[in-house]
């Protein structure tokens, strides 16, 4: 199974923070916001990922993240040229999909919650038995994302993108599990009124084939997109507070490479020689000290 970040579109909502330094490589608390959506593909067991982004940021990326080795997993890296479109992932992705299933997700969404290793799981698996999952969680403002309706047996009716006057306010998250046909399908889509391939769209065909599943992500789940200054605070806050409270680090890919069995100890303990003495660094040893 092939993983994809989407990290590219222009920021414009973080100006002037974005100008110089892609959204995706802001800090949210003590790591870049691409490490978040990075950890859910590690954790539902994905080790070759497309990370896309723009022409100016590209570099900046292949900085911070490299080939991947450090965290035993591959990347490989994409352009998109202007931002035309989430479903423009899977077009460009193409070649790098190679008729797999693939997982989608938007570089600035974050989950954390209980029993989603287990979901990411099973949404694997089921992407190659031909089914596509997506993910939906209740929000206060329904009418600024993709909305589903349910019939009475908890199935899809429909996906209206940014309704406006929204039928439920189970918003579709970031993050997509298609079969293998996705690149296949998002080629046949055209561009909508405000001139985007929507993701939506292509969610819709599956919708059509019978071959949509939803999970809903209950109350005790957090989603949270970090495309406005105050929500960029409002999930380094949160990410702190959880990370305090608890003693652990949420999305520390070294510790996800670990216990998915990525990487050994040994191989982590090589990286960390090139690490400067900080929390961060001390985490990662502990995590690997108590690691047995
Ligand atoms: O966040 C979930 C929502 O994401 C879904 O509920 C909607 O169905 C989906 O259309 C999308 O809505 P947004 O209005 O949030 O999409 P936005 O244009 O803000 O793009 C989301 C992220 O993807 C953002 O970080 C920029 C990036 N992006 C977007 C487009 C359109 C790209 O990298 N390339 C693109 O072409």
């Amino acid at each position: 199974m092939k993983g994809i970040v989407l990290a590219a579109g222009s920021g414009t909502r973080l100006y002037p923070s974005t100008i110089a330094i892609s959204k995706q490589l802001l800090p949210i608390y003590d790591k870049p916001m691409i490490y978040y959506p990075i950890s859910v593909l590690m954790l539902a067991g994905i080790k070759d990922i497309l990370i896309i982004t723009t022409p100016q940021d590209i570099e900046n990326f292949k900085k911070l993240l490299g080939d991947g080795s450090q965290f035993g997993i591959n990347f490989t890296y994409k352009i998109q040229n202007s931002p035309d479109g989430i479903a423009q992932a899977l077009t460009l992705g193409e070649d790098f999909i190679k008729n797999e299933p693939c997982a989608l997700i938007l570089g600035d969404n974050i989950f954390y919650g209980p029993g989603f290793t287990g979901m990411l799981k099973n949404a694997a698996k089921n992407a190659k038995k031909g089914f596509t999952t997506i993910f939906a969680h209740q929000v206060k403002n329904p009418e600024r994302f993709g909305i589903v309706e349910f019939d009475n047996n908890k199935c899809i009716k429909s996906i209206v993108e940014k309704p406006k006057k929204p039928k439920t306010n189970y918003a579709v998250t970031g993050l997509y599990f298609y079969d293998k046909n996705a690149a296949k399908y998002a080629k046949t889509l055209k561009p909508s009124k405000r001139g985007e391939l929507e993701i939506t769209d292509l969610n819709n065909i599956y919708l059509n084939k019978k071959t949509l599943k939803v999970e809903i992500l209950g109350r005790g789940f957090t989603w949270l997109d970090t495309g406005l200054p105050k929500a960029l605070l409002d999930a380094g806050s949160y990410i702190r507070a959880i990370e305090e409270n608890q003693g652990i680090k949420i999305a520390c890919l070294e510790e996800i490479a670990l216990r998915m069995g990525f990487l050994n100890k040994s191989s982590i303990n090589k990286t960390l020689k090139h690490y400067p003495d900080n929390d961060y660094y001390n985490y990662v040893k502990e995590v690997l000290n108590s690691y047995s």
